[in-house]
């Protein structure tokens, strides 16, 4: 797919760098005559979304951490600090707060994109696996990061979470212990929590190159789910894909400028504007909104193990999706039963996510152990058995017959 470079070096510099390391070469055969699928919809412009999201998050948390002071006795104060008085430190930390908002929001399209088109079934299986790695490390940097403000709910955010481990028969008191580093989430706890919230970008940066690798070899999936048989189903991909990704992003960019202008702590909890207090425990200890559908998933549970054991395979079921999903066609585009199923799924995921922030009670309880049922059932009866039993719709016979209108296949003259 990739195919023969294409590269020339054109001046002295370039052709010496080439001979010794050819970065010009890898960079322009990855992203200027990349040979791309010529039906991509903007469906695909996440990708690039997401690697601006992530650039975003390093460097304004960089700047964040030069003003910032991991103890739980200046931690507060010091993004007080950085609010009132640091140089446009109001900007930088509402840019980071509500990035990591907007890097989730782009994720789960990114991932829904995904199931949809099937773009985790082979020849992408290590791609996919790679993409649910770098969601989990995600999660991991999302989380210590709201513990670092050390508000109340950052404290007791952390304690529920750290508090699971606890679960686990024989050694989970013992992990607990020496996850906080103490006897409870306190100063050593948040010291750590800063030092992996910091290394933890680095890291997925890391996998999004293996990322970006491991889609490079067998190229892109597209709308329609077929794979690229001729010259005619691509195109290349700068300035095509340069030019429809860019505009991409500028919208998006709209919508975080909105939030992080006009509506910057609508999507954080009021609570964590309240100093850390181990005395007073909050009425309502909720995550922040990307996370709600896990923790609906975990309370829906009524035995705390069991909670976790469903909470975290509720994550761990994406790593054998490719497996899980028994029908060799693509996209949902060719598949009117897998379309509908879909669908349900999504909504079943936002209810999950109405549910983790309502109090686990009553109705809300019972309807969340249903949705437990349904997310499970998606992956382990659903998918395996849609394969067998459904009937397909007719594939065009290349990228190229299922976007030109059926004269233009005749030939012009
Ligand atoms: C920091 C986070 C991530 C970055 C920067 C990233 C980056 C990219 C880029 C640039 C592409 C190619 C363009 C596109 O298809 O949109 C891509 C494709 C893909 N990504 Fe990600 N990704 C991330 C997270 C994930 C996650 C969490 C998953 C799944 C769990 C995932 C699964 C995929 C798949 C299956 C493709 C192939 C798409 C196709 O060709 O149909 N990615 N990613």
């Amino acid at each position: 797919m990739s195919g023969e470079s294409t590269y020339q070096p054109n001046n002295g510099f370039t052709k010496w760098m080439d001979t010794r390391l050819p970065l010009l070469r890898l960079a322009h055969d990855s992203f200027v005559d990349y040979p791309t699928p010529k039906n991509l919809n903007y469906w695909w412009t996440f990708g690039g979304i997401l690697t601006f999201c992530l650039v975003t998050q390093i460097i304004t948390g960089i700047i964040l951490a030069m003003h910032y002071t991991p103890h739980v006795d200046h931690a507060f104060n010091s993004v007080e600090h950085i609010m009132r008085n640091v140089n446009h430190g109001w900007l930088i930390r509402y840019i980071h707060a509500n990035g990591a908002s907007m890097f989730f929001l782009a994720v789960y399209i990114h991932i829904f994109r995904g199931m949809y088109y099937g773009s985790y079934k082979a020849p992408r299986e290590v791609l996919w696996i790679l993409g649910v790695i770098i969601y989990l490390l995600m999660m991991a940097a999302a989380f210590m990061g709201y513990v670092l403000p050390w508000g109340q709910m950052s404290l007791w955010g952390a304690t529920v979470i750290t508090n699971l481990f606890g679960a686990i028969p024989l050694v989970g008191d013992s992990i607990a212990t020496w996850l906080w580093g103490g006897f409870s989430v306190d100063n050593p706890t948040l010291n750590r929590f800063f030092s992996l919230h910091y290394l933890i970008p680095f890291l997925i940066f890391g996998v999004v190159i293996l990322h970006i690798w491991a889609l490079h070899v067998p190229g892109n999936n597209n709308p329609v789910g077929i794979s690229v048989k001729s010259e005619q189903d691509t195109v290349p991909f700068h300035p095509y894909y340069t030019v429809k990704d860019g505009f991409a992003l500028v919208v998006f960019m709209i919508l975080f400028s909105y939030f992080v202008f006009f509506a910057p702590n609508v999507l954080g909890h009021a609570d964590n504007y309240i100093p850390a207090n181990p005395l007073v425990t909050p009425a309502h200890i909720v995550p922040e909104w990307y996370l709600l559908p896990f923790y609906a998933i975990l309370r829906a549970v009524p035995d705390k193990l069991g909670g976790v054991i469903a909470m975290v395979g509720a994550i761990f079921i994406l790593f054998v999706l490719p497996w899980l999903d028994t029908s060799k066609i693509r996209s949902a585009r060719y598949r009117p039963l897998f379309k509908q199923f879909f669908l349900i799924f999504v909504v079943n995921c936002l209810v999950l996510g109405y549910l983790g922030a309502m109090p686990a009670e009553g109705v809300y309880i019972t309807l969340a152990r249903i949705c437990t049922i349904y997310y499970f059932a998606h992956f382990l009866i659903i998918l395996p058995l849609l394969g067998l039993v459904e009937k397909p719709m007719e594939i065009p016979e290349s990228i190229s017959a299922s976007i030109l209108p059926e004269t233009a296949a005749s030939p012009a003259e």
